[in-house]
Order: C-alpha cells, then sequence, then structure tokens
C-alpha cells in the first residue's frame, strides 16, 4: 500500500511555505526534491565516514571505498543490470553521453556516418551529436513524433540505413512524459549491427526499468532527477562496447600504470573514470535508490499514473489551454501553453501560489520548434505529488487566466 503522508513526511522541504503558501513541488522534471534518508547518509559520509577512495589503506578510506563502491552494486539492481562492472559512475546523464560521443563514437565516425536520433531529445543528447557533426562529417537523422506526441519505434527503425553507426534516443520526453519502446528499438538496431544510446534520465525516475532486457549498448541515469544528489550519475555499457572504447579523460584512478614513456589503463569501468569522484554525492544516491526500491517502482509508478490520468482530465477542462503531447501511456509531465501569457509569466504567478512549475524551452529546443512555440510552462510531477497539488495547480492556472486570458 503506497502511503503518500509517510512519503511526504520523508521529504523535510516538502513542509515549508512560499510566498505564505504550502509548496506545491511540479518541478521534478528539473530536479527532484531529496528524502530524508539522502540528507543522513550525505551527513553520515561527511561527519564519520569520509576519505578519499581507491587509494589509502587506513580504516576511513576502506568505509569510504566500500560505501562508494556499493553503490556500483546498487545502480545496477536498480536497472537490472547482471554486471556491475558495466555500471560507470558519472557526474550525471550529459556527462555520460559525452563519455560515449568521446570515447566510442569519435574514433569510428567517418564524413557520412550517421545518428538516427528523435526530436524530443533534450540538448544532452543532441549536442554531443552535433560535435560529430560539426567536426566529423556525422549526419544527424531526426525523427519528430506524432499528432499525439509518440514516437513511432517503427520510424526509427525505418530509419536506420546502411551508414547508420547509432541511434540515440529518449525513453521518455522531459517535454511531454511520452514513452518511448526503445527495447524494440535496440532489438532491430542490433540485428544491423548498431548501436543504440537510451537517455534513461526520466524513464528510470518514473517506471521500473529492466536494462538487460531493453538490450541498448548505453543507458544514461542522472541522480538528481532520481532524489539524489547533483552531481551524481552513471550510464550502463555493455561489456562489448566498453571494450570498443578509449579512455576519454585521464588522470588518477584510470591507470594501472604510468612511465615518461607510456602509460596502462586500469580495467573497465575505472578506465573511464579518471580523478577523485564525486564520492559523497554516489553515496546520496545510493540512499535515493534504496528509498526507491524500498518504495518499489511498480508502486512510484502506479501511483503517478493515477496522478498523470487525474492532471490529464482536469487540464483537458481548460478549453483555453493548449497541452503539447497527451499520448495514452505517458508520463505524469504535462507541457502547455495559453494564449496571451507567456510561459514565464505562467510560472510567475504560480509562484506566487506557492506552486513550483519550470517554464521555458526545457533544453529541448527542437521539440519546441516542432511544437511551433518558442517556450512552454511544465509540471511534472513525482512519487510525493498528490490529487490536492493537481487541483492547486489548477487553481493557480485559472487565477492566471483571470489575469492574462
Ligand atoms: N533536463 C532538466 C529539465 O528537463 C533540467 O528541466
Amino acid at each position: 500500500m503506497y502511503d503518500i503522508d509517510k512519503v511526504r513526511a520523508d521529504f523535510p522541504i516538502l513542509s515549508r511555505e512560499v510566498n505564505g503558501r504550502p509548496l506545491v513541488y511540479l518541478d521534478n522534471g528539473a530536479s527532484a526534491q531529496k528524502p530524508r534518508a539522502v540528507i543522513e547518509a550525505i551527513t553520515r559520509a561527511y561527519s564519520m565516514e569520509y576519505s578519499n577512495v581507491h587509494r589509502g589503506l587506513h580504516t576511513l578510506s576502506t568505509i569510504a571505498t566500500e560505501n562508494y563502491e556499493a553503490v556500483r552494486g546498487k545502480i545496477a539492481r536498480f536497472l537490472h543490470v547482471a554486471d556491475e562492472r558495466e555500471i560507470v559512475f558519472t557526474t550525471g546523464t550529459t556527462e555520460g553521453i559525452n563519455l560515449v560521443s568521446y570515447a566510442w563514437a569519435a574514433p569510428r565516425f567517418e564524413p557520412g556516418d550517421e545518428i538516427v536520433l528523435s526530436v524530443a531529445e533534450h540538448h544532452a543528447n543532441i549536442v554531443p551529436w552535433h560535435f560529430l557533426r560539426e567536426r566529423q562529417g556525422a549526419v544527424l537523422k531526426w525523427i519528430a513524433p506524432d499528432a499525439t506526441g509518440d514516437i513511432d519505434p517503427q520510424a526509427v527503425i525505418d530509419a536506420i540505413g546502411p551508414r547508420t553507426k547509432l541511434v540515440a534516443i529518449t525513453q521518455m520526453s522531459n517535454v511531454t512524459g511520452t514513452v518511448v519502446d526503445v527495447a524494440a528499438i535496440a532489438r532491430a538496431a542490433r540485428e544491423r549491427g548498431v548501436a543504440v544510446l537510451v537517455d534513461g534520465s526520466q524513464a528510470a525516475v518514473h517506471m521500473p526499468v529492466d536494462v538487460d532486457a531493453i538490450g541498448a549498448d548505453f543507458y544514461a541515469i542522472t541522480g538528481h532527477k532520481l532524489y539524489g544528489p547533483s552531481g551524481s550519475g552513471a550510464i550502463h555499457i555493455r561489456a562489448e562496447r566498453m571494450r570498443e572504447m578509449r579512455p576519454f579523460m585521464g588522470g588518477g584512478d584510470m591507470i594501472r600504470e604510468v612511465t615518461r614513456d607510456g602509460v596502462g589503463y586500469n580495467d573497465p569501468p575505472m578506465k573511464f573514470e579518471a580523478g577523485t569522484p564525486g564520492i559523497v554525492n554516489q553515496i546520496g544516491l545510493g540512499a535515493a535508490l534504496d528509498y526507491m526500491m524500498a518504495l518499489g517502482m511498480t508502486d512510484i509508478a502506479a501511483h503517478e499514473h493515477d496522478l498523470r490520468d487525474y492532471a490529464r482530465a482536469r487540464l483537458d477542462g481548460l478549453n483555453w489551454l493548449q497541452v503539447q503531447g497527451q499520448s495514452a501511456g505517458k508520463g505524469a509531465i504535462f507541457s502547455f501553453t495559453m494564449e496571451g501569457a507567456h510561459a514565464h509569466d505562467l510560472s510567475t504567478i504560480l509562484d506566487k501560489r506557492g506552486v513550483a512549475i519550470r517554464a521555458g524551452h526545457h533544453c529541448a529546443q527542437p521539440l519546441m520548434e516542432h511544437f511551433g512555440v518558442s517556450a512552454t510552462a511544465r509540471a511534472s510531477f513525482g512519487l510525493y505529488n498528490t490529487r490536492a497539488e493537481v487541483d492547486a495547480l489548477i487553481d493557480a492556472l485559472e487565477l492566471a487566466h483571470d489575469l492574462f486570458g
């Protein structure tokens, strides 16, 4: 039984007021709030168990290394990855995708080689591929969403040609919540010998994810959306792709031996983890994943689907609001525009009522262009939101409509 009152009590910030009103936090797509378990894990790590990792033989270094390395296993369990050595720690999805771009793609792309991607990608899954276009003549092939906001997996598969080397695709849009059948895409791509990178930044937060079953080559997540610290994250890389990758950043920890004449590298995944890492950030992420796994991803998804259905019905009742991307199986993320009001104005009015939403292009300008808008307002729900908060959103939108409509 999902006990929403207990869940909310686990997040200290949810009891504060903003502008004299109870906080209604609907900006989870930008970054999620942190449960007490994460805050306490960070405090414990710094106050009792801190040292550098992989380096010292003293007690604190051993404890810190054990705590830090245990997170690799937690991430593997959370993502349903059998071999935790396929998990590379990163500072977030952006670093993970850049790692793939520099370490795997750059050495094997020739001018004219193609990357298939959707118009709904976040800039983190676009700009690293533009680097390859600018520097190495890669060709980007774009798949647009249909009228409901869905990305047809067959359209992605049909775009794979003899020059395609990579499909780079989100599993859930951070703008519309649209869910993409990445397993079907990965299956077809692998039959054609094409690698697949999945941006799991949103999907892993809102639904159970089985990375081994999806069968992609690369699956990136970011900790700050997963109720963990900013600057934490990971990417799953299938072992055979790891063997194809050259190192990205050079420095300590990723080497076995350095001489004046050469360098020998550590085994993966550490080969791709140069320098002192975000030790406590990752420990905090481990606590966040423990928290989510204890709640159960299936129950979290069921709770959020109820919110999605309730919010969809209530938003549909506002005939002066245009909601972008209303596919049936989407996550609880709603982007909308109101005639006569800029998205920034909407956000400002809602903030006066304590309702936090994001306004802007959401790091997805090609999707904004597809919708024919420069910005949207976005309400993105998380595991601690309630139907009453949907009502607070609707009340605040009605106020904005009275002012601007
Ligand atoms: N990518 C984050 C968002 O969707 C920042 O808002």
